[in-house]
């Protein structure tokens, strides 16, 4: 039987029990900020078990893709030794809502086990939970199982919970004895792959609070899980889940480019790593998770890059995982055909981050000898604790990588405190998610009583006005604050990126003002300030008023987004997927899928094409309570994020853009005003990050952008002055340097009729240094005519000077003489009597003219 039977006969089985078949849910559960990844088929109807949401139907089954490499459930060190764990799994499961229970839940797992696919009767085993005397009794009285195989066990394993906090109850497992001692209990439970539990059944009754305690629920659930994999196994005669066809392609693959056979434990145990890895990275990815640096992605991350380390063990040195997501696809894609859709854009992150990560390594061996030929100069031979953690932390390291690196050259690691420090950050990471849903928690524990009874929504007024006259329908005080749930509010809570309302509540005369929103099930709870004077009771009336301007702010980026977000598919292509995104009233923030970065011109695209549309005056036709199949024929863009309810709500400007979305939004584009791309950044390999602003976010970066300005050229004519202040030093510097040029002029003037001529070349740089040297001479001879001449970019600079009893006494003019100079060497000039200056072209005459000059001022003394 191939694995795809074996699929469509669980569903089939239970479609005829009266059940409906539905969707996998995605491995990323975004509306459950309590799990990382979706860990159970069960996980998608917690509200239901919760007792705040309903469905149309009350028996359902499906395949759900689980992770399980996080929190309670975590598998991941387990993967690839052993042959029945997995870091994705299917589970196969089947659900009453408040319908049938536990007799009907052991019957139908019996008949379908030992009457469609006819597994031994003599090797199944029941566990039940040691209190539960019901489950006992109806093994021994629905079933034919040998009444000795039906045995009891405590809560470590037949209590079951889907995470620290959530819906749990006892539970019934179902076991397969694969060893010849058939009557010996001694392997159920015991952690061998030859006796492994195959199905889980789940008898909900509980809510397990963020204190530990349990409450009991409205109603009573049956949740099944059967692990997919092992099933396959055992009905195909495995003795591993990866011997069956569910992974055989993928090992198949791996032999052929490794050129490794399947054969040896050793070569196995990186082919099982890795064909389990890959099927977790390209469902997550599909679903639109990202490696990155923390959260979600970082988990990613880790396995990833388990699996490229574990690819080095079979001589794969350059990127290969990629090249494993086409085999996937070929094997999977026609149940999860979401990964056909995404094939391309998995394929790209993968190498790209298998890319990024081989340079890692190599930095990370880089470290490792360094740190090495420290110890070795200190004569040790001890890796520390912080040096294997850095290494983990930083590079990817895990530390029994570390630990055969240091084995080769006889070093050792200090485990103990490598695992102190794994603790630390584990317990961290802990506290870190705790503190995100604390406000949640703390709504939940104060008023369960009353949420849990009571399967009303807060209806949301938000859409259309910023303000609701509401009723007191929930209250909690306590001393500091009070919890107020409403009929009906315009608060909306923070979700799809956009932020929470502020705002107030008016009672009487008196406000409150809002500290904190959130939603509890489908009720949004108000956390208020000082109510202590405030007469406050259920029934009262409220007028619940948010923040306008503020919102206002906060729709215009948010439609903003959307307008941007087809913009990027215009312009870069449609493989640019949202990843994620921010929407407060001072910017926006939208992370999507690109390979590269944006160039300029891309951005300035983008820039014009949202604001071209923006002032085409473009009207909100918001679809709500829109049937979810047409709105998805209509091409509305989905984000992995949004709960794919029966009825979803649709944003769309014109045909520009259509998204679904639950935000609120601008009802005309015109209200956006103007868009501002403010920034471009890469935050992973594939993943590219803008921020931008609208209206008066535009308004406020103009005003700054004028203020640097200002404050720019301010700057600049501060850097002009002072650069002419250093120029004119500079000047006089060289001046100086310059006028020791002169002596030489002055050391052998000519006698002429008694009058002193001086005259020659010198070296200057531009016309004012040799107006500078003329009086420079003049200021030397107390008598006499002087001629400088210098050759200034490529021309000739002259000048005359005469000395002011020559000019009195003999009517000599310093203007007349550098005329006549300067015309032997085709130029011309002329000036003051006892200064002049004057330019010429010719260079190559210099010599000549001064020759000339004795001849020239001989001429005027006559
Ligand atoms: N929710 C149960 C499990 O995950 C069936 O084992």
């Amino acid at each position: 039987m191939t694995s795809q039977e074996i699929r469509q006969q669980f569903l089939d089985f239970f479609k005829d029990k009266g059940h409906k078949i539905v969707p996998s849910a995605p491995v990323v559960p975004y509306d459950d900020p309590t799990l990382l990844f979706t860990n159970a088929g069960m996980n998608q109807f917690k509200d239901v078990f919760l007792g705040t949401g309903t469905r149309e139907y009350k028996r359902a089954a499906d395949t759900q893709k689980c992770i399980r490499v996080s929190g309670k459930h975590n598998d991941l060190e387990e993967v690839g030794y052993d042959t029945y764990h997995h870091t994705l799994f299917e589970m196969l499961g089947n659900w009453s809502f408040g319908d049938y229970y536990k007799a009907e839940a052991i019957e139908w797992a019996w008949e379908l086990l030992t009457e469609v696919w006819k597994l031994p009767k003599e090797r199944l085993w029941a566990t039940v939970y040691r209190t539960d005397e019901e489950a006992f009794e109806l093994w021994k009285t629905k079933t034919d199982i040998n009444p000795n195989h039906i045995i009891k066990f405590d809560e470590k394993d037949n209590f079951w919970e889907m995470g620290e906090t959530g819906p749990c109850g006892p539970c019934s497992e179902i076991h397969i004895n694969l060893t010849d001692d058939l009557e010996n209990p001694k392997y159920v439970n015991a952690g061998t792959p030859e006796c492994i539990e195959i199905w889980n059944l789940v008898f909900i009754q509980y809510n397990r609070d963020e204190n530990g305690k349990l409450h009991e629920l409205p109603a009573k659930h049956v949740d099944t899980g059967m692990g997919f994999e092992r099933v396959c196994a055992v009905l195909q005669g495995k003795n591993s889940n990866y011997d069956t066809d569910v992974f055989m392609p993928l090992i198949n693959k791996m032999v052929e480019i490794s050129g490794v056979k399947y054969e040896n434990e050793e070569d196995k145990i990186p082919m099982r790593v890795i064909a389990d890895h890959i099927r977790t990275l390209t469902f997550a990815i599909a679903d639109g998770a990202v490696p990155s640096n923390d959260g979600r992605g970082y988990v990613l991350r880790r396995i990833l890059r388990r699996a490229s380390r574990y690819g080095r063990k079979l001589n794969l040195r350059e990127p290969f995982l990629f090249s494993l997501v086409d085999i996937l696809v070929e094997t999977m894609g026609s149940v999860f055909p979401e990964i056909i859709e995404k094939q391309n854009y998995v394929k790209k992150i993968i190498k790209a981050e298998e890319e990024s990560f081989n340079k890692t390594l190599d930095r990370g061996i880089e470290l490792f000898d360094k740190i090495v030929s420290d110890l070795k100069s200190k004569k040790l031979n001890q890796i520390s604790g912080e040096d294997a953690f850095k290494l983990y932390d930083t590079f990817g390291f895990p530390v029994d990588l570390t630990n055969v690196m240091a084995r080769e050259i006889d070093f050792t690691v200090d485990e103990i405190r490598f695992n102190e420090l794994m603790d630390q950050q584990k317990e961290q990471s802990r506290h870190a998610t705790k503190d995100k849903f604390a406000s949640v928690q703390f709504a939940i524990n104060n008023l369960d009583d009353f949420v849990l009874n009571d399967n009303h929504t807060s209806i949301f007024m938000g859409y259309d006005s910023f303000e609701s006259k509401s009723k007191i329908v929930g209250l909690k005080k306590e001393k500091e604050t009070g919890l107020l749930v409403l009929d009906q509010t315009p608060f909306y809570v923070e979700a799809g990126g956009q932020i929470d309302d502020h705002g107030k509540l008016i009672i009487g005369e008196q406000s409150l003002q809002v500290l904190d929103v959130t939603k509890v099930n489908n009720r949004t709870v108000h956390m208020v300030d000082n109510h202590k004077d405030v007469l406050l009771d259920i029934g009262m009336d409220v007028l619940a008023s948010v923040d306008e301007e503020r919102r206002r702010d906060i729709m215009r980026n948010h439609s903003a987004t959307h307008f941007m977000h087809s913009a990027l598919r215009k312009v870069l292509g449609t493989h640019v997927q949202q990843a994620g995104s921010y929407v407060g009233p001072d910017h926006l923030r939208f992370d999507f899928s690109h390979f590269a970065k944006l160039s300029h011109e891309e951005l300035v695209e983008i820039e014009a094409l949202v604001n071209y549309q923006l002032r085409k005056n473009i009207t909100l036709e918001h679809h709500r309570s829109f049937p979810f199949e047409q709105a998805k024929k209509m091409g509305a863009l989905m984000f992995f994020g949004d709960k794919y309810g029966d009825f979803v709500n649709v944003v769309q400007f014109g045909d520009f853009s259509m998204e679904f979305c639950g935000g609120t939004h601008v009802k005309n584009s015109s209200e956006i005003g103007l868009f501002k791309i403010i920034s471009e950044t890469s935050i992973s390999s594939g993943v590219r990050r803008i921020e931008a602003v609208t209206g008066a976010g535009v308004e406020r970066f103009i005003q700054e952008q004028f203020i640097k300005l200002h404050h720019s050229e301010e700057k600049i004519n501060e850097l002009t002055e002072t650069k002419k202040k250093l120029e004119r030093e500079i000047s006089d510097f060289k001046l100086k340097e310059n006028l020791s040029q002169l002596p030489k002029v002055l050391e052998n003037p000519v006698q002429l009729n008694n009058v002193l001529l001086y005259s020659g070349r010198v070296n200057v740089s531009n016309m004012d240094e040799l107006k500078s040297f003329g009086d420079e001479l003049r200021n030397k001879i107390k008598t006499g005519v002087g001629l400088l001449a210098s050759e200034i970019d490529g021309k000739v600079g002259l000048v005359c000077v005469v000395s002011d009893n020559l000019i009195k006494e003999k009517n000599i003019s310093a203007g007349k003489i550098v005329g006549d100079v300067a015309k032997l060497l085709g130029g011309g000039g002329g000036g003051k009597a006892h200064l002049a200056t004057a330019g010429a072209k010719d260079v190559s005459k210099i010599s000549d003219a001064l020759k000339q000059f004795e001849q020239i001022v001989g001429k005027y003394l006559n």
